[in-house]
């Protein structure tokens, strides 16, 4: 199909408006996003209307039970054992996903560079290191770390990280990858431009991880060097244990295809993703999806029958990957302020939501994955998430929770 019935059947002729005014240069740039751009995006917005739209609302859940922390402290050796030999052997390597915009935090650049030390600079990109080289001291060796960024902050977490010295990670067992984008659109399923040559794209959640790692070559890199698993994990939890042993040695032994960090609830409202069962595969089942009543249902022990919600920490087995690679996943139709390019040509940046993003979530991997160790973790230890400035899930709580765990910043 031509682009220019590629815009016809989409209806997206006015990404066309201005065309005859572009240089060369321009013309070739917007004409690579057109021919680049997944239409097929749009066409679910169609299903959205219909109330078709994928989640997880329908389906018996039943509760998946976990690897709690006095089992695990039991089995600590026997786990820890297995997981540093898979780390020794080259079979684990750690995934960051770092191609979010951090729009919470309200700071422009990469997440991870932002700084939360008061008396001296700590980075959130420190922070995660110093996790890492934790397990390289034991383990006496490092692991493959592949950070996947965006095209909206992909140099500059390059330069940041490397004017850093990789904060004593050893550079030549870091890789980056850029993930996908997607184009934003309004109500209407119009997408929208942020200049007369640059269509509104923006990064397609934290889901297509695998998708861009196989695109950038990068997944046959980490299979002829041996690794089996990969340790997908987010910028915002600064406290996280990554390529864990004891984590790594339970969930191998467990034979499942992933395991996934979780915490009990503090509360059945708590807006963290619950690790359950949907018609008897593993599914996490959003807090805004579950209802008010089954996230306050109570077991036979008087706890929170979906009480272990996920902290975005997964253990995915390579091999389980491949098979799913060509399918579809659920896609996330999300309503947010869109910048875009009014009719006399300026940049506008809406108070309020004006359209559409498309985003593919980790957590949707969980489920086809078909099996799944749901593996408790304390949540005072490991558990200091960073989604705002202050309140709940912010640089103040999580400098708090460091301090609590010895590490002043
Ligand atoms: P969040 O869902 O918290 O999104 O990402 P965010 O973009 O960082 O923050 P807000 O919502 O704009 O405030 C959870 C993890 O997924 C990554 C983020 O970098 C973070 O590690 N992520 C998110 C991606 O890698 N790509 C995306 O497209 C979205």
């Amino acid at each position: 199909m031509s682009n220019f019935e590629k815009l016809k059947e989409y209806g997206q002729e006015h990404l066309l408006r201005y065309f005859d005014e572009l240089s060369d240069d321009e013309k070739s740039s917007l004409i690579a996003q057109i021919n680049e751009a997944d239409f097929t995006l749009l066409d679910e917005l169609k299903e959205k209307d219909k109330n078709k739209v994928s989640d997880n609302s329908s389906g018996e859940l039943s509760p998946l039970g976990a690897l709690e922390i006095e089992e695990i402290a039991k089995k600590r050796e026997e786990f820890e054992k297995v997981g540093l030999e898979a780390i020794r052997a080259g079979k684990v390597a750690a995934l960051l996903l770092g191609g979010g915009q951090g729009t919470r935090l309200g700071f422009n650049g990469p997440k991870g560079s932002y700084n939360i030390g008061v008396t001296r600079d700590f980075y959130i990109f420190q922070a995660q290191i110093n996790n890492m080289l934790d397990v390289c001291r034991k383990a006496d060796c490092f692991f493959p770390l592949v950070i996947m960024t965006s095209d909206k902050n992909d140099a500059e977490t390059r330069s940041f990280l490397k004017e850093h010295g990789y904060f004593g990670y050893p550079e030549e067992k870091i890789r980056f990858f850029v993930q996908d984008m997607a184009p934003s659109c309004d109500y209407n399923g119009k997408i929208y431009m942020e200049g007369k040559a640059q269509l509104s794209l923006s990064p397609n959640g934290n889901g297509g991880w695998f998708k861009s790692l196989v695109k950038a070559g990068l997944d046959r890199e980490l299979k002829e060097s041996g690794v089996e698993w990969i340790n997908v994990f987010s910028m915002d939890n600064v406290l996280q244990r990554i390529c864990d042993p004891v984590f790594i040695g339970a969930t191998i032994l467990s034979g499942t295809n992933c395991g996934a960090k979780v915490v009990s609830k503090n509360a059945p409202g708590e807006k963290v993703g619950a690790l359950c069962l949907k018609d008897g595969l593993p599914t996490i089942v959003e807090y805004y999806e579950m209802g008010d009543e089954l996230a306050a249902e109570l077991d036979e022990n008087g706890k929170l029958k979906y009480r272990f919600g996920v902290i975005l920490n997964y253990l995915f087995s390579m091999k389980r990957m491949y098979e799913i690679v060509d399918e579809k996943m659920p896609l996330h139709i999300v309503e947010k302020k869109i910048p875009y390019m009014d009719e006399s040509g300026n940049l506008v940046k809406p108070e309020k939501e004006n359209g559409y993003k498309f985003e593919y979530l980790a957590v949707d991997t969980v489920r086809d994955m078909l099996s799944c160790l749901s593996f408790e973790v304390e949540r005072e230890k490991e558990f200091a998430p960073i989604k705002n400035k202050e309140g709940i899930d912010s640089v103040v709580s999580a400098r708090e929770l460091l301090a609590k765990n010895g590490v002043i910043c």
